[in-house]
């Protein structure tokens, strides 16, 4: 049997652009050579995607001679994912060579057009934006190529933090409550939109945009001025802006989950953050002895830990999870209480990340769950294709 051919995406165009590096570079070493041939497909800061020598190398050093952009578009009459050369020049043989030697592309075929359709499966290790929130996956869709993760549904509602809420408070699990407006209501009537808030769910508040990741925009309100305040932030980044009650002496759990129909969930894990709150300078500034900690397992009664294990895979079922996703979790220390509070649908991916690390402490180490995470691929590849696709009355 030949190697199953691997095109692992990374890049891309969210603020997340250099963690999808080191989390597809991860990746990228661990995949067993011995099974996997890998195709790298970069996608830059401008959306432009590149194939060509080594497209990683050219995205960590914005150096991009020896790549080509290609624009990419989807025909599966024509079996898959293609990618027309824009410039195809004296340069273009050295296109043809990845790093694994493989020919990615095959101009001769027809005229500029390359073909990536005989890729067995594609791995998006795309974070946010453009990537983490149905986009791609809707392009791969298009296309009919198998890849690993979500698909279009999940990876959309996990992105949009007021849908999330509304679908999982649907389902009867618990969330903190919330209000959300427009950005165009708060312009028309901010005295309404903030009375409404601070009589429904008090001080202090969360404030977020709907849709974005990294604690970018997200503020805690103490008073109706920084209320104010924080609904200008949010309202920076997005159309669509939330505010939260805010979890009382909140600890963060994380659970990382796997599978398709039949998900698993591993150990809990806990972050405890080097500031107030998990925010953008915790996650990705704070380093040294500064750095925000993660304890695996999290310090958790036995009952406590089984509750949010079951949580996490109720959560991933609502939202039709596949392949994998981190559910997060906000427990109130007080009260003993739990509350949903979101779920990454390509969580970080380095090997020090929480999402494999909770799977080493569950027994599974990081080469084994990629080749889990491909398999799951191609297993809900296979259900979706069982699935008619034109409805014929009479026959
Ligand atoms: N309702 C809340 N109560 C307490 N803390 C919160 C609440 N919402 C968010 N936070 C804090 O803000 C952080 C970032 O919020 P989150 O919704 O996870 O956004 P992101 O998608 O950017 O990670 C959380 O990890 C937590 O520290
Ligand atoms: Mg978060």
């Amino acid at each position: 049997m030949g190697k199953i051919k691997v095109a692992v995406i990374f890049g891309g165009r969210s603020g997340e652009h250099e963690v999808s590096l080191v989390s597809a570079q991860s990746v990228m070493n661990a995949l067993d050579p011995e099974r996997y041939e890998i195709i790298p497909v970069g996608i830059r800061r401008d959306g432009a995607w590149i194939v060509g020598q080594n497209p990683m190398r050219a995205l960590k050093h914005e150096d991009f001679s020896g790549t080509r952009s290609v624009a990419m578009f989807a025909d599966p009459s024509k079996q898959g994912l293609w990618a027309m050369i824009e410039d195809v020049s004296e340069e273009t043989p050295d296109l043809l060579d990845t790093a694994g030697g493989r020919e990615l592309v095959s101009p001769s075929r027809i005229g500029s057009l390359a073909n990536l359709s005989d890729v067995d499966v594609v791995f998006p290790v795309l974070h946010g934006t453009f990537g983490e929130d149905g986009t791609v996956q809707g392009l791969l869709e298009l296309a009919g190529v198998p890849y690993v993760g979500a698909g279009v549904l999940c990876s959309a509602l996990a992105m949009d933090k007021i849908a999330f809420k509304d679908v999982v408070k649907a389902r009867g699990l618990p969330i903190s409550d919330y209000v959300w407006t427009t950005r165009r209501r708060w312009r028309v009537e901010p005295q309404v939109v903030m009375d409404e808030i601070a009589s429904r769910l008090g001080y202090p508040v969360f404030v977020k945009p709907a849709n974005l990741g990294s604690s970018v925009g997200i503020s805690k309100c103490l008073d109706r001025d920084s209320l104010k305040r924080g609904i200008d932030a949010a309202a920076q980044y997005d159309r669509r802006i939330l505010a939260e009650w805010a979890v009382p002496h909140a600890r963060e759990i994380e659970v990382s989950v796997l599978g398709n129909e039949e998900p698993i969930a591993s150990v809990p894990g806990e972050v405890v953050p080097s500031r107030e709150f998990y925010d953008y300078a915790a996650k990705y500034i704070d380093d040294g002895d500064r750095a925000s900690k993660l304890l695996i397992p999290a310090p958790l009664e036995a009952t406590m830990s089984d509750q949010i294990r079951e949580l996490a895979i109720e959560t991933y079922k609502a939202i039709d999870g596949a392949g994998m996703a981190r559910v997060d979790f906000l427990l109130d220390d007080e009260a003993d209480e739990i509350y949903l509070n979101e779920v990454n649908t390509i969580p970080g991916f380095t090997p020090i990340s929480m999402y494999p690390k909770l799977w080493e402490a569950s027994g599974i180490s990081y080469p084994e769950l990629l080749n889990r995470l491909v398999d799951l691929a191609l297993e809900r590849y296979e259900e979706n294709q069982r699935s008619e696709r034109i409805y014929r009355p009479g026959e």
